[in-house]
């Protein structure tokens, strides 16, 4: 179980560079009628003069005002990225350093597109042990610099962005039911090796940047099945106060359809923003967050379900009661 604590501000950054699917025609053999029906992604936003960590700590900024939550109040940054511009410092001693935030704990998350949750869970968990009264969490990718630009079959689906939430102690608890899951990818179904270097003490390796590798249709078969277990499991948790709304990870638009279907679910529960953003691994969830709030589609009082998976294969979801009221219900 949790201590009581809710969401204080969200928000999100996403790069200038819009690149549709038509452009994307002018560079591989695909066309936006195949993008469109086969993900249902339309656009992405591509950092060309961005940073993971200049995202990062813009969202951050911004869901920090949003909440009324001081620098000094905040004990604990958890960032999570599989895009990030440095190995080391974490990204969330950039964000800290960026944002000059005085001493607290930061550290990374790294889980897949799943990082958002299990960064979100981690969090709420270390306030507690840490006796901290706020935390920041972030998410942020530029996986555009790990995707092959001639590969037509992953290099369509992903896109850049970050965002990010303020968590608040308070007085009742406004997150519920944690469930973190990993599963050996026994087929190596989703991975970015790390660039490797010549040491003096092996043979010569050829030190390439390494892309994405991906068995898309493998992934779509885990996908949908973790998703439709984990909101299943969410609902049994949630017991009389089922949730009413669902924030998915927004890979491809046919495995929230498929989930829909599958689990008799309206189109109007889920919040859908993969059209604009494409697939920006841990960070879709914040940014699907952020628009759902600003669009007015998140109310207060809403009871929502945050569900991802990615590669590792790692899966989880969380339930929010969301306290922020909108700029309309203010
Ligand atoms: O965040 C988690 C990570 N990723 C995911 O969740 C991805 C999950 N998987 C998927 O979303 C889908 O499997 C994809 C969108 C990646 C692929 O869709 P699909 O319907 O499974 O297509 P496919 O891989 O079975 O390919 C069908 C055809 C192939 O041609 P042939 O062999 O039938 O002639 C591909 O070469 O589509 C071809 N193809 C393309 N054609 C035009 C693959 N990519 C493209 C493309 N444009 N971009």
């Amino acid at each position: 179980m949790f201590a009581p604590v809710e969401i204080a501000g969200v928000a999100s950054c996403v790069p200038a560079r819009v690149v549709t699917n038509f452009e994307l025609e002018t560079m591989v053999d695909t066309s936006d009628e195949w993008i469109s029906k086969r993900t249902g992604i339309k656009k992405r936003r591509i950092a060309v003069e961005e940073t993971a960590v200049g995202m990062a700590a813009q969202a951050a900024a911004e869901a920090l005002a949003m909440s009324g939550v001081g620098k000094d109040d905040i004990g604990l940054i958890v960032a999570c990225t599989i895009s990030g511009d440095n190995l080391t410092p974490a990204m969330a001693s950039s964000v800290q350093k960026a944002l000059d935030i005085p001493r607290c704990a930061a550290m990374d998350i790294s889980a897949g597109c799943t990082g958002f949750v299990y960064a979100l869970v981690t969090a709420i968990s270390l306030m507690d042990t840490l006796g901290a009264d706020s935390a920041l969490v972030v998410a942020s990718e530029t996986m555009s610099k790990y995707v092959d630009w001639t590969d037509r079959s992953t290099c369509v689906l992903f896109g850049d962005g970050a965002g990010a939430v303020v968590l608040r102690r308070s007085e009742e608890p406004h997150m519920h039911y944690p469930i973190l899951n990993a599963v050996p990818d026994t087929d190596a179904a989703i991975v970015i090796k790390k660039e490797a270097r010549t040491t003096p003490f092996g043979p010569p390796v050829d030190g390439r940047m390494e892309y994405i590798r991906m068995n898309g249709s493998e992934v779509f078969t885990y996908a949908v099945e973790v998703m439709e277990d984990t909101l299943r499991r969410l609902h049994k948790m949630c017991g009389e106060k089922p949730y009413t709304k669902i924030i998915p990870h927004q890979a491809n638009e046919k495995i929230i359809d498929y989930v829909m279907r599958t689990m008799r679910l309206d189109r109007e529960q889920f919040f859908i923003n993969i059209s604009e953003y494409a697939n920006t691994s841990s960070a879709t969830i914040p940014i699907a967050m952020a628009d759902a709030y600003r669009t007015g589609w998140l109310r207060q009082g809403d009871r929502v379900a945050l569900v991802g998976f990615g590669s590792g294969l790692t899966s989880g979801g969380v339930v929010i009661d969301w306290t922020i009221p909108n700029k309309k219900e203010k």
